[in-house]
């Protein structure tokens, strides 16, 4: 078959996702970093990539391209990783790096992880019947995919969405980017682990996992989701009343935790947007998992054999 690579940089893990023309998923590849604590480095990138390409390949499919869902500001190029502020990479052309590994048969671009995922939900997952939408993360960073009139907004640079260092967090709480008070800072992955008291495991589904089963368990655990579904709520609030989208889509850790952070949310969307009486957008949970952003990214590495067919 003909396929499209999907990859996923994230603080902890890298994944890869193969995708056909169907929409089917042919292959979904995770690996922790190879050093704890540490972001994966280019070269765990590269391996991954390489070795799913090459057993797809002699398996007889066909990888028309690659493209890659960074958890970071991406430049208009789709070629730049201008700044990963979780991951401490800076001015990288990850694009020519791997084009660099793969040989000139599979041409490869970057996106925003976030707007993968936006695009991922337009086209397979929860938004399909929306043209304005709002996508959030939810991984260490916060990352917001924005998709007006059907497509994804970029912005002057390629930068907008940065909506996880928005200064309406705790103060107290340090942000990856070195600054006091994101809103990342309180409702990222680690922050929520922070504050319920539990370790991350391998991969961020079973974190959440972990999470919910406490959670089910735990009173004082719902309570500290239930807050932290209040701060959620009141960035969710600030970023509707700018953008007034259809439906906001909630992925990576709140999926599964959604019956603990959500209905906070909903409140605070409801109680502080200004038109909420008239039209209150709904949240929704993402359908595709936590690698939704590695699917989006298989999805964009198609677009050219789609020929235009895409709605994004
Ligand atoms: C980054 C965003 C990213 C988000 C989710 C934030 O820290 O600045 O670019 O989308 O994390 O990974
Ligand atoms: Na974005
Ligand atoms: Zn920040």
């Amino acid at each position: 078959s003909i396929l499209g690579l999907g990859l996923e940089v994230n603080v902890d893990y890298v994944a890869a996702v193969a995708l056909d023309l169907g929409g089917n998923v042919r292959v979904v590849e995770t690996r922790p970093v190879a050093t704890a604590g540490t972001p994966p480095s280019t070269e765990e990138l590269i391996e991954l990539a390489t070795d799913v390409r090459t057993a797809l390949m002699a398996d007889g499919h066909t990888v028309v391209g690659a493209t890659v869902a960074v958890p970071g500001l991406v430049a208009h190029d789709n070629r730049t990783v201008s700044w990963a502020p979780n991951l401490g990479w800076d001015g990288r052309h990850l694009a020519a790096e791997l084009e660099e590994a793969f040989g000139a048969d599979c041409p490869t671009t970057i996106d925003n992880d976030a707007n993968c995922a936006a695009l991922a939900e337009a086209a397979h997952g929860v938004t399909t019947d929306v043209s304005h939408s709002l996508y959030i993360t939810g991984t260490i960073g916060i990352g917001a995919g924005i998709v007006q009139d059907g497509r994804l907004v970029r912005g002057g640079a390629g930068f907008a969405g940065e909506v996880g260092h928005m200064p309406i967090g705790n103060p107290s709480r340090v942000c990856g980017c070195g600054r006091m008070g994101c809103w990342e800072a309180s409702v990222g992955l680690r922050a929520m682990l922070s504050t319920v008291g539990i370790d991350e495991e391998d991969t961020p589904l079973q974190t959440a996992l972990a999470v919910a089963d406490l959670a089910a368990r735990d009173a004082s655990t719902r309570a500290a989701l239930a807050t932290l579904g209040h701060e959620l709520g009141t960035g969710l609030a600030t970023l509707a009343a700018v953008l007034d989208p259809a439906a906001i889509v909630l992925g990576g850790y709140f999926v599964p935790l959604g019956a603990y952070v959500v209905p906070a949310a909903g409140q605070v969307l409801a109680e502080r947007l200004p038109s909420a009486s008239i039209h209150l957008p709904q949240i929704r949970l993402s359908s595709l998992g936590i690698h939704a952003a590695a699917l989006g990214a298989a999805e964009d590495a198609l677009a050219d054999v789609y020929a235009g067919t895409l709605a994004l």
